[in-house]
């Protein structure tokens, strides 16, 4: 078998075309979609992140901010920074790039963005919402991409077995509680494995949908999946590669193409779920401005 390559710039493109021809009706009453990026320090990873999403933003009409701290920056300092954006009526979605140095508590400066500003969905006011299905959480931007690709490529979630793998609150947590959810892209029965699951193998198999949200380098092997199962990989790691000039290359949590012989479908990285993240960041920052007016 030979599995279906499922495209996130393609599909995460489309969803950016749609979030500016909304932003274009918005604009014509006046504003517009407003979201701040705070990038403190100069992790190279993340100083990309922060521009490809000030770029996309600017391209699909949005107003784009980025707050650049330096690394030894306060605690106090951002969050400052945090209350200027929250008072802004500019801007209606606030992002603070994780992780964050090691001097600041992440857990406080997610507190105190204002909720109905969380655009990441890590403030536990949408963690909650979330979990309820209270329809105004904010989704974190890379399980709500997972989600649409599943939902767009025409992969049906209802009644499938989902294995995730990995329960951070970026991906894992909020990307079971999605797919549990009552409607598209949900009706799963969910399996959340982490480091401390028995036999992991044996439950991976066992997935009709795999996610995976380690951060281990192609960790999930060919033997781990079961023939025809579909495998999400969210994982982008750097590996030493002295035959390229770069030194390193990118490669996901999954061995693509062991991988690829077995699966139905498959998300190549890069190209998979990395696209689908920024353009459910610009939905949300929509989202939010629309809530605002309500
Ligand atoms: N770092 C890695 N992923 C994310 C994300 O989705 N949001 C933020 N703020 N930081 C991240």
């Amino acid at each position: 078998m030979s599995a279906k390559i499922l495209d996130g710039v393609a599909l995460g493109k489309t969803i950016r075309a749609e979030v500016a021809v909304a932003v274009g009706r918005l604009s014509g009453n006046g504003g517009k979609p407003g979201l701040a990026a705070v990038l403190v320090g100069e992790d190279p990873a993340s100083a990309v992140y922060v521009r490809s999403k000030g770029k996309a933003c600017e391209e699909a009409g949005m107003h784009s901010v980025t707050v650049r701290l330096p690394a030894d920056a306060s605690e106090a300092e951002l969050l400052d920074t945090v209350d200027r954006l929250n008072a802004d009526p500019r801007i209606h979605g606030i992002l603070v790039q994780l992780p964050l140095p090691k001097h600041i508590n992440s857990e406080k400066v997610l507190r105190r963005i204002d909720p109905t500003k969380d655009v990441d969905g890590f403030h536990p006011i949408n963690v909650g919402k979330l979990v309820i299905g209270d329809k105004t959480a904010f989704r974190p931007a890379t399980p709500y991409g997972v989600q649409q690709m599943l939902i767009r490529s025409g992969i049906e979630t209802k009644g499938a077995h989902a294995v995730v793998v990995g329960r951070s609150n970026i991906v894992g947590r909020p990307m079971a509680n999605l797919l549990i959810q009552d409607g598209p892209g949900g009706n799963a029965t969910v399996t959340v494995c982490h480091s401390r699951t028995r036999d992991l193998p044996a439950v991976t198999r066992g997935a009709d949908i795999l996610v995976a949200a380690i951060g281990k380098p192609e960790f999930i092997t060919a033997d781990m999946i079961r023939p025809g199962a579909v495998v999400i990989d969210v994982g982008i790691n750097r590996v030493d590669d002295a035959s390229v000039p770069k030194g390193y290359r990118l490669v996901g949590d999954v061995a693509y193409a062991p991988v690829a012989e077995v699966a139905s479908a498959i998300t190549p990285v890069p190209g998979g779920v990395g696209p689908m993240t920024i353009a459910m960041l610009l939905q949300n920052t929509l989202q939010a401005m629309e809530q605002m007016e309500r």
